[in-house]
């Protein structure tokens, strides 16, 4: 099967109160981690594409390290710009041939961020070609703000169906108190997600299929791994899976998985230097760190996303 958008996926995903993965990809050994979890799980997936990974590996290096894991599976697999910062990195993700593009106008005022979402949705869709779009901002563990500051950046339901309707995105990315990277609360901060705007906002926009960035779980017996063998993680604390569970019974289609990945990786390899301090070929430790990464990864799909036997 080639690359699909993420259209139909989405569709079933809302229907059936369950959430596809979208990975961070950076190497061979990721994509064959995902993909092999996925297909074994009979799940859906999204690869996803940072600007880290585009200056660390190359999109064309990406984009036919996938199409070499798309001819060996026959599961519906995306291929997604994850934070597009403008028009041109879009349209060259569109030209290599991703099915799908996030344009990330968060940032800006609200007149600009509908301008550009709507130029990316206009070429996109062109071209066969789906956008996800984000409204609100993530918040971060250096925000020591008060409640009601970190309240506003949330995404405000009132808001979603003219940014929508005027962008015609096909998804949205929404601020319902993930963020990025392995340290997203302090030690006694509630990690709860603000499921009530989550339910408003599917409210205001029935059966529109919702983002969630930011949503590694930074699994502890992973960290306690990274820390025992002569890393360093201390209060590395991320979104309880619970949290994400109800999330994907309700509006969100896709949850974005970045930081789990590297944590799986890493914990393998130090434990392997640890047991095998003589190894110096990168197959053997590789073997050890891909293995993990897709157990993780087999995880996510059955007992949080919930996209098991949707293929
Ligand atoms: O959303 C951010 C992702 O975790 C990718 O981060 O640009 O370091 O690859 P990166
Ligand atoms: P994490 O850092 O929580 O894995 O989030 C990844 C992400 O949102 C990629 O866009
Ligand atoms: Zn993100």
């Amino acid at each position: 099967m080639p690359l699909v958008t993420t259209t139909e996926m989405f569709k079933k995903a809302y229907a059936g109160g369950y959430a596809i993965g979208a990975f961070n990809v950076n190497n061979m050994e990721t994509i064959q981690a995902i993909v092999e979890a996925a297909d074994e799980c009979r799940s859906p997936v999204i690869l996803q594409v940072s600007a880290g990974a585009r200056k660390y590996a190359n999109p064309v290096f990406l984009r036919h390290l996938v199409q070499a894991a798309v001819e060996t599976t026959d599961i519906p697999i995306a291929m997604h710009l994850d934070h597009g910062a403008d028009f041109e990195i879009c349209k060259s993700c569109i030209e290599v041939g991703f099915t799908s593009v996030m344009i990330d106008a968060s940032s800006k005022p609200w007149e600009e961020n509908i301008a550009l979402t709507k130029k990316v949705v206009e070429y996109a869709h062109d071209h066969g070609v789906v956008v996800e779009a984000e409204l609100g901002k993530l918040a971060g563990i250096e925000d020591d703000v008060k409640v009601e500051a970190r309240d506003a950046q949330f995404t405000s339901p009132d808001e979603v169906q003219e940014f929508t309707e005027r962008t015609e995105c096909d998804s949205l990315a929404i601020a319902i108190g993930t963020s990025h990277g392995a340290y997203k609360f302090k030690p006694g901060q509630d990690p709860r997600l603000r499921i009530d705007i989550l339910e408003e906002i599917g409210k205001r926009l029935p059966g529109f299929p919702i983002v969630l960035h930011g949503a590694s779980s930074v699994p502890q017996d992973q960290v306690a791994v990274v820390n025992e063998f002569g890393g360093s993680m201390p209060n590395a604390i991320g979104i309880p899976e619970s949290e994400l569970r109800k999330a994907a019974k309700l509006a969100v289609c896709k949850i974005n998985i970045d930081s789990d990945l590297r944590v799986a990786f890493t914990a393998a390899i130090r434990r392997h230097f640890a047991e095998n301090p003589s190894h110096f070929d990168p197959r053997q430790y590789l073997t050890d760190a891909r293995a993990n990464m897709k157990q993780l990864v087999k995880h996510k799909i059955v007992d949080v996303l919930g996209s098991a036997n949707r293929a």
